[in-house]
C-alpha cells in the first residue's frame, strides 16, 4: 500500500497516524530501533529543506537506513514518456529507475513538484502515480504537483496539541498570499482536506482567479460536514480574519498560469498586499499563525507576526520529524501488509 494522500486512508488510520505523531513529540530523544535493518529511498526531484533532513532522521531514529537520491545529480537523469525513444539527454527510465530502487529498499519517498504547464496531468498527479506503479515497495508522497500529505500530518498534530485535542469548530482561515512566483497547490489542497476533516470551521480566502481545484474544494466540504465543521470561501482576508484562531498563510499560483502565464503573473501583481500583517492579526481572537515553510519574509507575512509569540511555524517544522516516524512505522507496521 502507497501513501499518496490521506483521502485513500481510512479516519481510524488518519487519526491513529496522528495520535503516534503526538506521542512521538514526548518521546523524541528515544531512539526506538523498532525498524533495523530496514531501507528508505528518498527521491528528491525538487529541492527540500525540511522533508529531506526530517525524513533521514526519522528512518535513522527508527534503526533503518535512508539514502538519498538527487535525480540527474550524481545519477542518471530519467526520462518519464512510455512511448517515446530515449533519444534525450536522460539515460535511464524511470520504469528501470524505479523497479531497481525497489529492489533495494523497504519504502520509496519521492518529492515530485507539479510540470505548472499541463493542468490535468498535474491535478490528477500522473507522474506520482507513473512512479508509484513502476515499485515493487511502498511509496510515499513527498510532496507532489497536488498533495503533501506529509505536511497535512505534522499540520493536523500541531493543531490537536494546540487546541488540547478539541480542534473541531475552531476557526481555522487558510489565506493566499502573494508570492513573486506561481507556486504549486500541493500544500493548500492538503491543508484545506486536514482542517476540513478535523472538523473545522474553514474559511479559504483568496482573490478571484486564484481558486483552488474544484474537485479538492468540493472533497473538503464533504470531509467537513462528516466531521462536524464547515468550508465557506471568500475574497476578502481582512474580514476572513475576524475571529480567527488560526490563520494559515500560503502562496500558490492561479490556475490561468496553465493557459496565460503573463496573464497570472499579472493578476498576481495585483494582490501584492496579501500578506499577513500584525493588523490582521489584530482581527482575530488571540490566533495563531501557520506556515508550512520555507516563508518569504515581508512578502507573505510580516516579520512581527513570525517572530511573535503567536505563530507555530517552527512546531510545525518540528512535527515533520515526529509525523515522519509515525508514517514509516504505519507503512511498515500496517500499510505494507494491505
Ligand atoms: N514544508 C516543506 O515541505 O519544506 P521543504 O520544502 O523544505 O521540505
Amino acid at each position: 500500500m502507497h501513501l499518496l494522500d490521506w483521502q485513500d486512508i481510512s479516519d481510524k488510520q488518519w487519526t491513529g497516524c496522528i495520535e503516534q505523531a503526538l506521542l512521538n513529540s514526548a518521546n523524541r530523544r528515544r531512539l526506538e530501533d523498532t525498524h533495523k535493518g530496514k531501507n528508505v529511498g528518498l527521491v528528491f526531484f525538487n529541492d527540500s529543506l525540511r522533508t529531506r533532513v526530517s525524513m533521514e532522521l526519522a528512518a535513522a531514529s527508527l534503526g533503518a537506513h535512508p539514502v538519498t537520491i538527487t535525480p540527474g545529480s550524481g545519477t542518471w537523469g530519467f526520462a518519464w514518456d512510455a512511448n517515446k525513444p530515449m533519444l534525450g539527454g536522460e539515460a535511464e527510465h524511470i520504469q528501470e529507475a524505479v523497479g531497481v530502487l525497489s529492489r533495494y529498499v523497504d519504502v520509496l519517498g519521492v518529492r515530485l513538484f507539479a510540470s505548472g504547464t499541463d493542468w490535468d496531468k498535474d491535478m490528477q498527479d500522473i507522474m506520482l502515480k507513473q512512479f508509484a506503479a513502476a515499485s515493487a515497495v511502498p511509496v510515499l508522497n513527498l510532496e507532489s504537483a497536488t498533495r503533501h500529505p506529509c505536511q497535512a500530518l505534522a499540520d493536523a498534530a500541531v493543531l490537536t496539541r494546540h487546541f488540547e485535542g478539541r480542534p473541531k469548530k475552531k476557526k481555522f482561515v487558510l489565506s493566499w498570499a502573494y508570492h513573486p512566483k506561481p507556486l504549486p497547490m500541493a500544500v493548500p489542497h492538503s491543508t484545506l482536506l486536514m482542517a476540513a476533516r478535523l472538523g473545522m470551521d474553514v474559511t479559504l480566502a483568496r482573490p478571484d482567479g486564484f481558486e483552488l481545484d474544484p474537485v479538492v474544494v468540493s472533497a473538503a466540504k464533504e470531509a467537513a460536514k462528516k466531521a462536524g465543521g464547515s468550508v465557506q470561501q471568500t475574497n476578502q482576508l481582512e474580514n476572513a480574519a475576524d475571529g480567527a484562531e488560526i490563520i494559515y498563510a500560503k502562496a500558490w499560483g492561479g490556475a490561468k498560469r496553465y493557459s496565460d502565464p503573463e496573464a497570472e503573473a499579472s493578476m498576481r501583481a495585483q494582490h501584492s498586499n496579501w500578506r499577513i500583517t500584525q493588523g490582521v492579526m489584530d482581527r482575530t481572537e488571540n490566533g495563531h499563525f501557520m506556515h508550512c515553510l520555507p516563508v518569504r519574509r515581508g512578502v507573505v507575512v510580516d516579520n512581527e507576526v513570525l517572530d511573535g509569540t503567536n505563530s507555530l511555524h517552527l512546531d510545525q517544522a518540528e512535527f515533520r520529524l515526529h509525523a515522519q516516524k509515525a508514517i514509516l512505522s504505519w507503512l511498515w507496521d500496517n500499510g505494507a501488509s494491505q
